[in-house]
């Protein structure tokens, strides 16, 4: 057999990240963009596609695809040809020496890994010869060895996903989403400056920017000072106490999910689970949240929460690890079946 490349991606809803048994690691914005017409085509250098950062800064001339909305794959054949296309994308960035056998792990947000798992082995079949498509936070927690009574909460741009890890692969009532997640305090800020700032000029993506810069919960915050233009004038906004409520807001829906999966778990390791709560994801990168999530946690008994180090990386590269610990026989079995059905 050909020399085997094991590879761990993380699917995102805005950002897909691949780690390789070969040391390569990289990541992409989960956008494809797609020529409208042979002007666009040609503005595109004579490229039908474009990915990532490079589809969104094109965005007037192509047809703008984030196939991942809201942390399913959205069902339309657009949307799965973008599946396919950004796989085929993010791979080839991994520079795989070609006739290499490629086993993958697939990280995809919980709803994803379930509902459009099919799809998601359906378009990487055509560019991996053996695959598991696994829940992201299950990723995060099998790459830092945490597998023993541990809550991952992997905080995105569609959902946030709650994962319970005790020791074997977990199963659906292991899980908990809820879609207060990075895109929806976009939209929550958007909406409070629009609200107090009438006259202010600004995009969503200008103000995502500004919270991935600024993004701070609780009392001793910096201010945020920022210059939007009114009728084409540069003007100065403090917008600090808008930032704070928008951040805020994802509080309470996920600790009352986080509470959910303790409440109904053995009761005897649910202080365990408590004092062991994980936060992964680009959201987890809001200042002073982990202290946000242990002050509410408070009334239902107290607990420790810390982030990861890695957010950007942490899924794929604990999707490589599940990847490099799973058995042959089971990569085997996966080829033979698809051999079976074809
Ligand atoms: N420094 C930061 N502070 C706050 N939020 C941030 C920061 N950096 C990134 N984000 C937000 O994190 C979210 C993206 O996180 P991540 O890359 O983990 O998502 P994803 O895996 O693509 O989404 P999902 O898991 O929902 O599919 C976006 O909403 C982004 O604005
Ligand atoms: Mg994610």
């Amino acid at each position: 057999m050909s020399e085997v490349v094991f590879i761990g991606m993380d699917l995102g809803t805005s950002r897909t990240s691949i780690t390789t048994s070969t040391g390569v690691r990289t990541t992409v914005w989960s956008y494809v963009g797609y020529a409208q017409d042979h002007v666009s085509r040609k503005h595109l250098g004579g490229r039908e596609k474009v990915f990532g950062e490079e589809a969104v800064q094109n965005r007037m001339a192509v047809d703008l695809v984030r196939p991942l909305d809201k942390g399913v794959i959205c069902d339309d054949e657009k949307s799965k040809q973008a599946v396919r296309d950004l796989l085929e994308y993010v791979i080839e960035q991994a520079d795989i020496p070609s006739g290499s056998t490629i086993y993958g792990v697939i990280g995809a947000p919980a709803e994803a890994s379930v509902d459009s798992k099919a799809h998601i082995l359906e378009a990487a079949s055509e560019f991996m010869d053996s695959i598991v498509v696994c829940s992201e936070p299950f990723a995060v927690a099998y790459g830092l060895d945490f597998l023993a009574d541990t809550l991952v909460v992997d905080i995105g741009a569609g959902t946030v996903d709650l994962c319970r890890v005790h020791g074997t692969m977990p199963k659906p009532e292991d899980q908990r989403t809820h879609h207060f997640a990075g895109d929806a305090i976009d939209n929550k800020l958007v909406e409070l400056l629009t609200k107090n700032h009438p006259d202010a000029d600004f995009s969503t993506n200008m103000v995502r920017e500004i919270k991935e810069f600024h993004a701070c919960v609780g009392a001793h915050m910096d201010p945020v000072k920022v210059t939007f233009p009114v009728q084409g004038k540069p003007t100065e906004f403090d917008i600090t106490a808008e930032v704070s409520e928008a951040c805020s807001a994802i509080v309470t829906p996920t600790v009352e999910a986080l509470q959910d999966l303790i409440a109904t778990f053995d009761p005897e390791f649910q202080q365990k689970m408590r004092n062991h709560v994980l936060l992964g994801g680009g959201g987890s990168q809001i200042t002073g949240l982990s202290r946000a999530f242990e002050d509410a946690l408070v009334e239902y008994g107290g607990g420790k929460v810390r982030t990861v180090e890695e957010p950007q990386y942490a899924g794929s590269n604990g999707a490589l690890k599940i990847a490099l610990d799973m058995p042959e026989d089971f990569w085997q079995e996966f080829i033979e079946e698809q051999s079976q059905e074809a």
